[in-house]
């Protein structure tokens, strides 16, 4: 091994299609395929380099973190360890510039930008579609991370997880943004690993997710390879809420919406009565996002902003590929 210190580079990304349920809790094998659109506004920088001693450090945002959160990174960094037959303890260095926990996908960037910086300081050459499978078992929406654009995550169907991996379906370059009205950006009571868990264990509204699921994947992609966005927001919508459906039905019950989130999705709903084509989304957490046309994503701000001043909507456009920053 000739390089000792690396970082990485991945940008969040949003399900339209959601990912809600493991069969395989070990391996992060989802119950149904999901579909993803990157966003460059988001992002996750994360260095990794080699230290003296047996265990590995972890710094997030300049903050030393716990034996917990130690543990869980150090899981993941033995995946590669394990594959590079290298022992070498690893000082992990991360730095969101997207809220952390709050529902807006900082596990998707984190666990993409870690595994994109370990491939590259052991010199595994994996390729994009093998790296999936690896950050997959860090956080299952940092599979589709790893590419821009629009972006599947294919369940797969083999039992060692080795064909659950993503693949980009589309740039996403016809005219597409995202807007994300921040609702609360500080960190949720129920992470999305227990709420999914929860929810697949106790809701009878479950499997009707599953069976749902499998058939708005079909849409989207006809939409998508249609171009057809009008299509495109409105199985976004439809199947953000039955997810979030769902978790009503567990036991017991929960659910991340907050009073203003009910808001802003009414807002989002007059507005494209005005004749603006937009569809909101929510991730596990209060926080709206929105998938619109990019030439009209500053006028959509602009009403977003006169009726919420103090939630300041932010725009984002289509991100790239997770890459490497730098290598020494
Ligand atoms: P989110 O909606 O932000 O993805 P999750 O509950 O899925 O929320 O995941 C949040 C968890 O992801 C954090 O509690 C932490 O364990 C992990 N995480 C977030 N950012 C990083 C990072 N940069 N590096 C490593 N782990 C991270
Ligand atoms: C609602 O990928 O954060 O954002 O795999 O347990 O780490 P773990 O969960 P995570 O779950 C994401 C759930 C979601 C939907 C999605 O991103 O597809
Ligand atoms: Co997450």
């Amino acid at each position: 091994m000739t390089k000792t210190r690396v970082t990485a580079r991945a940008h969040t990304n949003i399900a339209l299609i959601k990912y809600w349920g493991k069969r395989d809790t070990e391996l992060f094998l989802p119950m149904n395929s999901s579909l993803s659109l990157t966003l460059d506004e988001f992002y996750t920088d994360t260095t990794v380099s080699l230290i003296e001693g047996n265990s590995d450090q972890f710094v997030l945002n300049g903050e030393l973190q716990e034996i917990k959160e130690i543990n869980k990174i150090s899981q993941f960094i033995d995946l590669f360890r394990k594959v590079a037959g290298h022992q070498s303890a690893i000082k992990v260095e991360s730095t969101n510039h997207v809220p952390t926990a709050a529902g807006l996908a900082s596990s998707a960037s984190a666990f993409a930008a870690l595994g994109t910086a370990l491939n590259e300081l052991f010199e595994l050459n994996f390729d994009q579609t093998t790296l999936s499978t690896f950050v997959r078992q860090g956080s299952g929406s940092a599979t589709r991370s790893i590419f821009g654009g629009f972006v599947e995550w294919q369940m797969g169907t083999k039992s060692d997880g080795s064909d659950s991996c993503a693949n980009k379906i589309d740039n996403a370059d016809w005219n597409i943004a995202m807007l994300t009205i921040p609702v609360n950006t500080g960190k949720k009571e129920i992470s999305s690993r227990e709420g999914m868990k929860l929810t697949v264990e106790t809701s009878p509204f479950y499997p009707a997710w599953v069976e749902q699921a499998g058939k708005d994947l079909i849409t989207i992609k006809e939409a998508i390879s249609q171009r057809d966005f009008i299509r495109l927001g409105e199985i976004t919508e439809a199947n953000g809420m039955k997810m979030h459906g769902t978790m009503l039905g567990a036991t017991p019950p929960f659910s991340y919406w907050e009073p203003l989130t009910v808001k802003v999705l009414q807002r989002i709903r007059e507005i494209r009565g005005l004749g603006l084509p937009c569809y909101y989304t929510m991730d596990a957490g209060p926080n709206v996002k929105v998938i619109c046309q990019a030439n009209q994503a500053d006028q959509i701000k602009q009403l977003l902003d006169d009726t919420f001043p103090n939630n300041p909507t932010i725009i984002s456009g289509v991100g790239r590929d997770a890459y490497i920053l730098s290598a020494e």
